[in-house]
């Protein structure tokens, strides 16, 4: 593991990299890395970075977001068949026929989602700051693409807008139920339940906290329970412990593990930076038109 990160650094200072890790892979890697947190926060960083070369340890969609706002940075992945299903679960199709059924219309894309479909989006949203760029849309009907729970959590929060969901949803979060909850609830009422709103209304609706996974991580900082149940990505628990170590945080059943997350190894990570193989690349006509929704993002929620 030592020689694995040692090499790690001299290939960072030989191609002028900085490491990106989202809070979802595997703990080694995050130990590696420059900058762990959420998809907001890691794009930001790759934005604004002053490094010649990305390494981007999470999805396809992020590493493909760091390269369309920053197109003359070389961004490499681990590994490429790291993939989010749930950014394909809509097509370009889809949004352009309900823009012809709406003039008064914003589509809204989570930032899980294809460059295809930033394309054809007006503002890309993550999970912490969705509110604040809806907030600040002006037209009645909001297009949320592509996760339902994520979008109908937030309907909850707009009665005055109309909210058109398609059904796409995150594979790991939605498959998650509430008997866990329960269970551990009835034996410990004191548990707290906090919530990724990728989950299915039900669980959202009797949990204690939902928020983006940074705002679960931030949560117990601020809270005088000593016990959580945790309805996100089991990669989360790395960060918990270190943060918290007088603290117990459980996970519902399935244990709730993103296969395309966990492709990402360290050995990858290395080997990647001393290949630079598939660094990501992106038509530029697509790019430029993605890239709208992006920077938008990123001026809302600045
Ligand atoms: P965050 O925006 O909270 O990082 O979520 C990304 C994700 O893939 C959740 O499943
Ligand atoms: Fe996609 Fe779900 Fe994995 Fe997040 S946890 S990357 S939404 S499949």
């Amino acid at each position: 593991m030592n020689d694995l990160i040692s090499r790690l650094e001299t290939l960072k200072s030989e191609r002028d990299a900085v490491v990106l890790a989202h809070y979802y892979v595997d703990g080694s890697v995050q130990d590696a890395a420059d900058y762990v947190g959420d998809s907001y926060y890691l794009s930001t960083i790759a934005k604004n970075s002053p490094h010649q070369t990305i390494l981007f340890c999470g999805v396809k969609f992020m590493a493909e977001s760091a390269k369309i706002l920053s197109p003359e940075k070389t961004v490499v992945m681990p590994d490429t068949m790291a993939d989010c299903p749930m950014a394909h679960m809509v097509s370009p199709e889809y949004v352009n026929n309900i823009r012809e059924s709406y003039s008064d219309l914003t589509v809204v894309c989570y930032i899980n989602s294809t460059t295809e479909i930033k394309a054809v989006s007006d503002v890309c949203v993550t999970s912490s700051n969705a509110k604040k760029i809806i907030s600040a849309t002006s037209t009645k009907n909001i297009l949320f693409i592509p996760d339902r729970n994520l979008g109908s959590y937030l309907q909850g929060f707009f009665p005055e807008k109309n909210f058109i969901l398609p059904k796409g949803c995150c594979p790991v979060h939605s498959d998650l139920t509430t008997e866990d909850l329960l269970s551990i609830k009835q034996n410990d009422p004191e548990t707290l339940v906090l919530t990724h709103p990728e989950c299915e209304p039900e669980i959202v609706g009797l949990s204690d906290f939902v928020g983006s996974t940074s705002e679960i991580i931030d949560f117990p900082a601020h809270s005088k329970a000593n016990n959580y149940i945790i309805y996100t990505e089991h990669g989360v628990a790395h960060i918990l412990k270190q943060k918290y170590p007088d603290k117990t945080f459980l996970f519902p059943s399935p244990i709730p593990v993103c296969k395309d997350m966990k492709l990402i190894t360290l050995e990858k990570a290395v080997r990647s930076l001393e290949t630079m193989a598939s660094p990501i690349e992106v038509p530029e006509s697509l790019r430029k038109a993605a890239q709208q929704a992006l920077i938008r993002m990123h001026e809302l929620a600045g």
